[in-house]
């Protein structure tokens, strides 16, 4: 049989598949507050995806999901084909350093760190081969060679920002979750960060969910998904 280009369909590699997801706090005297209220979404591999949402939406619950560092009341979240939520707390930790970087607004440096010591601590919790090397280059990535050996206290906010995504970057990730990256920098260093982190993701093909609140760096990504009442609108 003559098959024509039009029939081969290469499918695209789902990478983030969520299911039926709810989570819920306890608040004294308000009882049960429901932030991810039945989400249902799926991300390809390579897409750049930004959340939206007012503050106390559930956008940091639901990336905390995604990283396994909270578990859903219930439903599934797998990554690359992996159920975290059926992972026992080894198996996770050690998928969550191999397979999700993370970049917080706050960065979350190790503060007796230098920049290059940051860098290099998730290589050395997975005992990765060429460890100076591949945090050298990370560090060059995000044009830090000249600050290697400064501590986060001698770093500006836009600097250890780029120190923060450096450490996210340098294993390779399976996928990349920000959450508000620019939201502690000013305007043109958020700029700047957007551009260098933009840049990484699009030369490695990374996939990257961002939640942001700045309309500028939502634009850049593929899709835009906004969070209202524990759904997406
Ligand atoms: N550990 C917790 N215990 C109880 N309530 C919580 C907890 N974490 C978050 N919440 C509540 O859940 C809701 C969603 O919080 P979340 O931090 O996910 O919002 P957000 O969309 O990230 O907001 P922002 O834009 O301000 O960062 C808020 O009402 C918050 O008070
Ligand atoms: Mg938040």
């Amino acid at each position: 049989m003559k098959i024509s280009s039009k029939q081969i369909i290469t499918p695209a590699l789902k990478i983030l598949e969520v299911k039926k997801l709810y989570k819920s706090y306890t608040q004294a005297n308000f009882g049960r507050l429901k932030v991810i209220d039945d989400i249902n979404f799926e991300i390809d591999k390579g897409e750049t995806v930004a959340i939206t949402g007012q503050s106390g939406s559930g956008k940091t619950t639901l990336m905390a999901l995604l990283a396994g560092l909270d578990a859903p009341d219930s439903g599934e979240i797998f990554i690359d084909g992996n159920n975290l939520n059926k992972m026992n707390e080894d198996a996770l930790a050690k998928f969550r350093a191999q397979n999700i970087g993370i970049i917080f607004q706050q960065f979350h440096l190790m503060p007796h760190l230098s920049a290059i010591e940051n860098i290099s601590l998730p290589l050395e919790i997975l005992k990765a081969e060429d460890i100076e090397e591949r945090a050298n280059i990370a560090l060059k990535q995000v044009g830090l060679e000249q600050r290697r050996e400064h501590l986060p206290r001698e770093l500006s906010g836009g600097e250890c920002q780029r120190v923060a995504i450096a450490r996210a970057i340098v294993v390779k990730p399976t996928i990349l979750l920000a959450d508000e990256p620019t939201g502690n920098l000013d305007t043109k260093t958020g700029e700047q960060v957007s551009s260098i982190l933009f840049d990484l993701v699009t030369a490695s093909g990374m996939t990257l969910i961002v939640v942001t609140h700045n309309m500028e760096l939502a634009r850049r990504c593929q899709k835009i998904l906004k969070l209202d009442s524990g759904k997406f609108k």
